[in-house]
């Protein structure tokens, strides 16, 4: 090993004489993604289910306050109670609130209790598919939920959290899907919403160019949540089916990565990311193990 001097930056090896550049490293960089998620205010849609319920856990327990919405006001007051129960010291604020109601959605911001006002995170996650039918036979009824929930809803809680993003310096994360880089047999409405969804992310990006507000889409594959059961109407083994020999991921996974492209530090903008679980390499190429 040979001698060594540290001045400032720099290291000098006295032989040979060389100078190595020491990377910079601020002291956020240390930080640990927790902490960095420590007191901030995450807002997630559709946090009754699946995804929203595992990113709503995982940022009690990275002691993040909580704004939690779904339509199931019962679902909402027993999540609300089992995490202040088991992560002590979290703060969670529960409403029902149907995200397609623009004036629903604006009147649930504008009466966020004081210390909820500050958001520093939007979780864009409710969203649905009903149905696996060809484009002919989409009714109106249900394009209409899809296109309004998937696409309108995610639109109007932008809007009207963005404000609060624009002075906390926060990050939005839009759930998208697969779905929303490729479109497939009897899905039309569906990849058209989450097609949607990417757009709009690429384009609020631009808008966002000279803010400090960052953004972020999450593209998963399967994930095993209560999504299928909605599309199926309830049809529990239409929905069993869908996952039949294959390990597929599991909402806490993507609860994982939500978390994670939401403490990195300041400078970094994580765009997007597509997740699959092995075995899936779209959304029609899927290896089932017999
Ligand atoms: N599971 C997958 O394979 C998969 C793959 C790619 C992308 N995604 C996306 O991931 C997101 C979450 O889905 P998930 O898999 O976690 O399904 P999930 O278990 O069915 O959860 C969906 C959530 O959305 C909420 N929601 C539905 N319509 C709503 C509305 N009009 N207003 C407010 N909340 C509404 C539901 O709550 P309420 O019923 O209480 O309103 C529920 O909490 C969706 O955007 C979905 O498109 C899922």
């Amino acid at each position: 090993m040979l001698p060594k001097r540290t001045i400032g930056l720099f290291t000098r090896y006295s032989q040979p004489k060389t100078i190595i550049k020491k990377a910079f490293i601020s002291t956020e960089t240390f930080m640990s993604s927790n902490s960095r998620l420590k007191n901030k205010t995450v807002f997630i849609t559709g946090a009754t289910s699946g995804i929203g319920l595992a990113c709503a856990w995982n940022y009690a327990r990275a002691g993040a306050h909580l704004v939690l919405s779904g339509r199931r006001a019962d679902k909402l007051e027993e999540i609300s109670a089992q995490l202040k129960e088991s992560v002590p010291g979290t703060q969670v604020y529960t409403k029902p609130l149907d995200v397609r109601d623009k004036v629903q959605v604006d009147s649930f911001v504008h009466q966020l209790p004081q210390q909820f006002k500050n958001v520093d995170i939007l979780v864009n996650n409710a969203g649905l598919v009903l149905g696996l039918e060809p484009l002919e036979k989409i009714s109106e009824a249900d394009m209409d939920t899809m296109l309004n929930t998937n696409v309108k809803g995610l639109v109007f809680c932008t809007q009207a959290l963005l404000p609060s993003l624009r002075k906390t310096g926060g990050h939005i994360v839009n759930i998208g899907s697969i779905a929303g880089l490729e479109a497939y047999k009897n899905g039309s409405i569906y990849c058209a919403s989450k097609h949607a969804v990417k757009a709009i992310t690429q384009s609020l990006r631009c808008e966002l160019l000279d803010s400090n507000v960052k953004i972020t889409v999450i593209d998963p594959g399967m994930v095993e949540t209560e999504f299928s059961l909605i599309r199926f109407r309830g049809d529990a083994d239409k929905a069993a089916a869908v996952y039949a020999g294959i390990d597929p991921l599991k909402s806490q996974d993507i609860a994982e990565i939500v978390v994670f492209a939401t403490s990195r530090p300041k400078h970094v903008e994580i765009s997007n990311l597509t997740v699959y679980p092995h075995g899936q390499a779209s959304a029609t190429q899927i290896h089932r193990k017999q």
